[in-house]
């Protein structure tokens, strides 16, 4: 008997897709131009419904990939081995803002720019805001504690954490901590869960700490004449005893090819720069903000800044960041890339531009780099640009990328500072963590879904 047909005598089949069109729309993410068919797509309403989907795979041996908004650039919700494609799109709703101790419940489907303005509202804060925030799920952001500019002076995903519905593989539903500030109750299974990229459990609800809303922010837009100034320039803004909500590295390339993809963008470009700074600070107390910007100028000028230009409306600071965060899709409309979310400790960021651009010389490969110098992590995207799919799935290129993720530890960092490691840099997981590290990793996968059927094949080679 085929197993979708006993799938559908489980759970109502009104949740259950089995088309094509609509399979199709469920087997890609934001990752290169990859494509892999899910034999069902299943949309659960509720717990319940999620539980039973996970018991019957796990009796029957079905692969099952949970997917949020699909936004993702690791490859973590791609279903490689067909099998059930696990939407959480139907957990939509805000479920409570509990004003008096700054905490909100959500379930994991929630947009996260949704939930950003719902508790703004109430003048309360949650910082973690990739570029995806418009349309990435909360749900998709614990899978890979996302982060996005504001990470550098607030934290990612996983500081915002108290406590998680989970859905284990085997069906049973847990929750892993306590609604409190504190928590030193045995292993810490909220943050294991988190970063775990849909491998240890589905996540139905989430339990956030909330900030009160700072009041005010000041942006400025600095521009380089060289990447090497820029990026030498980062470290020494906060020696200077300032700390940014956001500082925001870009190659002239990335604005320039966004810029040319986004025509409703008015915007002039210094032609004689090579990088640009957007630099945030925010707090309550404006004169404050005022003489942080003339200190972060000031060393700016050291650095042989051609020019700054501060942001007076909120329409230009929108358009800056308009630019800053429709990056990585409009390179994406120049060229199919690869997305390598390189970290390295930030004064070690010069060195680290030198070295993707050296790198990409000797193995023949185009770079636009942008990303969070203030965390040291710098995204960097290898375009494909006339290569043949031989030459861009082929052994050069790999070693190439090989090559670039040795320096990151070399310099202090890691391969992937917010977007995981899913399917596309599993292979290059060993180039950072031990054998032993990894065997650890494995054997918390067999506790919690012994059968394996929960998001296989990611982070780890088979
Ligand atoms: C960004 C995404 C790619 O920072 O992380 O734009
Ligand atoms: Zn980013």
């Amino acid at each position: 008997m085929n197993w979708i047909t006993e799938l559908e005598k489980c759970v109502d089949t009104e949740i259950l897709y089995t088309s094509e069109l609509k399979r199709s729309n469920y087997a890609s993410d934001y990752t290169e131009d990859l494509h892999y068919l899910p034999q069902v797509v299943a949309i659960p309403r509720t717990v319940d419904e999620v539980s039973k989907i996970l018991k019957f795979a796990s009796t029957h041996n079905i692969p099952v990939t949970p997917r949020g908004a699909g936004t993702g650039l690791s490859g973590g919700s791609l279903p490689v081995h067909g099998g059930i494609s696990l939407s959480m799109e139907r957990f939509n709703k805000i479920l409570n803002i509990d004003q008096k101790n700054f905490q909100a419940t959500v379930e994991s489907g929630v947009i996260n720019e949704v939930f950003q303005q719902a508790v703004k509202e109430v003048g309360l804060f949650y910082p973690p805001d990739p570029a995806s925030k418009g349309s990435c799920f909360l749900g998709g952001n614990i899978a890979h504690s996302s982060g996005g500019p504001k990470a550098l002076k607030y934290g990612t995903t996983k500081d915002y954490v108290l406590n998680l519905e989970v859905v284990l593989p085997t069906g049973e539903v847990i929750w892993t901590g306590a609604d409190t500030l504190k928590n030193s109750t045995g292993y810490n299974l909220t943050q294991l869960i988190i970063g775990s990229e849909g491998t240890l459990g589905v996540v139905t609800k989430i339990v956030f700490k909330l900030l009160p809303l700072p009041l005010h922010d000041l942006l400025l837009f600095a521009s380089f004449r060289s990447v090497h100034d820029a990026c030498t320039a980062v470290p020494h803004i906060f020696t200077h005893g300032i700390s940014p909500s956001a500082l925001e590295l870009m190659e002239s390339n990335a604005v320039a090819f966004t810029l040319k993809h986004s025509p409703e963008i008015n915007f002039d470009l210094n032609p004689e720069a090579q990088a640009f700074l957007l630099i945030e600070v925010d707090g309550n107390d404006m004169n404050h903000l005022f003489v942080a910007c003339e200190t972060i100028n000031n060393v700016l000028e050291q650095h042989n800044v051609m020019e700054v230009q501060f942001a007076d409306t909120s329409e230009q600071k929108e358009k800056l960041w308009k630019i800053r965060r429709s990056i990585g899709e409009k390179v994406k409309n120049h060229s199919i890339y690869k997305e390598e979310d390189t970290v390295v400790k930030r004064a070690n960021l010069p060195q680290l531009m030198t070295g993707v651009k050296e790198i990409g010389l000797a193995y023949g490969f185009e770079s636009v780099c942008y990303g969070h110098a203030g965390d040291g992590n710098l995204h960097v995207n290898i375009l494909k640009g006339t290569m043949s799919d031989e030459q861009w799935n082929g052994p050069h290129l790999e070693e190439g990328i090989r090559k670039l993720f040795r320096l990151c530890k070399e310099l202090g960092g890691t391969i992937s500072g917010e977007h995981g490691i899913g399917l596309v840099q599993r292979k290059y997981l060993n180039e950072v963590l031990s054998p032993t590290n990894i065997a650890l990793m494995k054997g918390i996968k067999a506790v919690f879904d012994p059968n394996g059927i929960l998001n296989p094949s990611k982070i780890w080679e088979d």
